[in-house]
């Protein structure tokens, strides 16, 4: 350990400084050798524990005895010794708790998406409703510590695999159709499995997967496919891109009473329930529907339904905001475009 190690805390000026007092150093070079020595070390994020001989102790006051968080680079915060959720600090997790937050696709990812799918004679583009990576690996960095396991019981293309292959996650991902499935093998060599989720019990049992950190998923949001306007449908039918994800009975998209959707889908989340660590949280993304007229407040009414068993903790309201907009309703009656999500968040407790 070298002696030039420094130890941090905010001044009067509200600045982050290193200490010159070698007494205060001794103490932070004795408190950092204790933490190398101890289990705690090998559950620090990667780079405190690659970059050590830079990490210092830090306390808001500078009360060095009493310090219980470390320091890599003062822009980035401190990082609590006591974070029993995930390896961001202070700073970091205060950028994510927003309740809402504006996310457009990631061009990006869109190419990441195509390039690797259309090598092998496949298009992402296929499904019609899939999520950027960058989204799912903030949710990720949130809800889990690196090395924690992950599972999507609504896989898609694998938006949250690939999120879990950038953050350092393990990924488990379950989908019904077989397309996405062989892209989402394409994109990740996370573990996907492909079957229904309404049996997730049965195949987490049998790929012997248990003690999940944390889920997160975005259902079909009901039969809304099915039910799309004509323009959606004439535009993906002229590039002869999927309009629906399978015209599988098992296919929660295709139910068309509104309760049974309901219902079946809270039975999956249920099943889940089992699988997964105690106090870990589950991120269900959906959206309030419309259907001839009528409101259906999907998000909320499975919000509801899901506090049967897992406790209701919050709500992050998923804003998009480069969707063409349609004049609905007009000149007639107030009918919004909907352009946000609900990333309801549960936690079992
Ligand atoms: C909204 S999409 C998820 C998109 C995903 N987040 C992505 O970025 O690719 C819902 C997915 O659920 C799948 N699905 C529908 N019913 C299912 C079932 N019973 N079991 C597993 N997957 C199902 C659909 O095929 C579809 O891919």
């Amino acid at each position: 350990m070298t002696t030039s190690r420094k130890y941090f805390y905010h001044s009067q000026q509200r600045k982050i400084i290193p200490a010159n007092d070698q007494k205060l150093n001794n103490i932070a070079k004795k408190k950092l050798a204790k933490i190398k020595a101890s289990e705690e070390f090998d559950k620090l994020p990667r780079i405190f524990r690659e970059r050590w001989e830079e990490v210092g102790l830090y306390h808001p006051s500078g009360e060095i005895e009493k310090a219980e968080a470390l320091v890599l680079n003062p822009e980035d915060g401190a990082y609590s010794l006591s974070n029993k959720i995930n390896h961001l600090t202070g700073k970091q997790w205060t950028r994510s708790i927003k309740s809402w937050f504006i996310f457009d696709a990631l061009q990006s990812d869109i190419r990441e998406e195509k390039e690797i799918t259309q090598k092998a004679g496949l298009n992402s583009e296929d499904h019609p409703a899939t999520y950027s990576p960058t989204m799912m690996a903030d949710f990720i960095s949130f809800f889990t510590k690196e090395g924690d396991l992950v599972l999507d019981p609504f896989n898609g293309i694998g938006s949250t695999l690939v999120g879990c292959d950038r953050t350092g996650r393990r990924g488990v991902g379950v989908e019904l159709n077989e397309k996405y499935y062989e892209i989402t093998k394409l994109r990740t060599k996370q573990k996907v499995i492909h079957g229904s989720s309404e049996k997730i019990g049965e195949l987490l049992k049998a790929n012997k997967i248990k003690n999940i950190n944390f889920s997160i998923s975005s259902p079909p949001y009901w039969n809304i496919l099915q039910r799309s306007t004509g323009n959606f449908e004439k535009k993906r039918s002229e590039k002869n891109l999927d309009i629906q994800y399978s015209d599988k009975e098992m296919d929660i998209g295709n139910i068309n009473s509104y309760e049974e959707f309901i219902n079946r889908l809270a039975e999956i989340y249920f099943q889940i329930y089992d699988y997964l660590v105690p106090q870990a949280y589950l991120v269900v993304i959906v959206k309030n529907v419309k259907k001839a007229g009528r409101n259906y407040p999907l998000a909320w009414d499975l919000a509801k339904k899901l506090s049967e068993k897992y406790a209701l903790k919050d709500e992050r309201i998923w804003c998009q905001d480069k969707v063409g907009l349609a004049p609905f309703g007009y000149p007639f009656a107030y009918t919004s475009n909907i352009v946000h999500h609900y990333c309801l968040v549960f936690r079992k407790e």
